[in-house]
């Protein structure tokens, strides 16, 4: 029987690189970074995962992996440009994946429903390029869930992150949250994983926090790191 690190490998390889007509790591699913892929798969397990959301489709490399490598999970993403929408929407249907719910919507609204309608979604957050910055009120709309944000400050000069308006995509936006958690996770820059990445462009760094569910598979996960969410002290 195909093990999960082969059947990762096998659907990721597969996809069509169609973002690469403007995503500057040249597209793929999860900037073509096999180990977060890999990482994603482990976690679904570890948290039982019942559905997976991805904000922010654009052309629908990471959609098309996660609902081609998931078949039995509703995958749900979206975009908020029409066109990216559609694109996704058609491309999916066109190789045949009936589990994926493609919508026009912006980001926020996605993520309340969805963690709303299920007890362990997996919520991966890759909205960004518009004038505004999602981020913030799709981190207040989580219910519950496991959370990956995209373009994350993990403080190695090997990973990328994002910056809105003079602020970092980093550890302050988990404290800004209306409730924060107290912890947030990264993956060390130096772990071994099955298979290698083979990006040699951008890559870029995740950080994940847990709400509303156990969180101790992110401690006894092998290649993440937990850190404590300091807040600002209130004058
Ligand atoms: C970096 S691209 C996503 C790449 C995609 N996840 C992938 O792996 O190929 C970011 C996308 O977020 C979309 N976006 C920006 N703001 C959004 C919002 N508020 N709601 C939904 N999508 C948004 C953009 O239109 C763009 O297509």
């Amino acid at each position: 029987m195909e093990s999960p690190v082969q059947a990762t490998f096998e659907v990721f390889y597969r996809v069509e690189r169609a973002g690469a007509i403007r995503l500057s790591d040249g597209g793929g699913p999860f900037g073509f970074d096999i180990t977060r892929a890999l990482l994603v798969d482990d976690l679904l397990d570890a948290f039982r995962c019942d559905a997976i959301v991805e904000t922010g489709c654009f052309l629908g490399d990471t959609t098309y992996y996660l609902a081609a490598r998931y078949p039995d999970l509703p995958v749900y993403s979206c975009d908020i440009v029409p066109e990216h929408a559609e694109f996704t929407r058609r491309r999916l249907a066109a190789a045949g994946c009936r589990n994926a719910l493609v919508s026009c919507t912006d980001s926020p609204a996605l993520v309340e429903t969805i963690s709303r309608l299920h007890e362990r979604p997996l919520i991966y957050l890759d909205a960004h390029w518009e004038d505004r910055w999602p981020l913030d009120a799709e981190l207040a709309a989580v219910a519950q869930g496991i959370v990956l944000v995209d373009d994350f400050d993990i403080g190695h000069p090997r990973f990328s992150f994002d910056t809105y308006a003079g602020r970092s995509c980093g550890p302050a936006i988990f404290a800004a949250m209306p409730s924060p958690p107290a912890r947030y996770w990264t993956p060390d820059p130096d772990a071994d994983w099955p298979l290698p990445c083979l990006q040699v462009g951008r890559r870029s760094g995740i950080g994940l926090i847990v709400i509303g569910l156990d969180e101790s598979p992110l401690d006894h996960h092998p290649a993440l790191t937990g850190h404590d969410i300091v807040l600002e002290a209130s004058a």
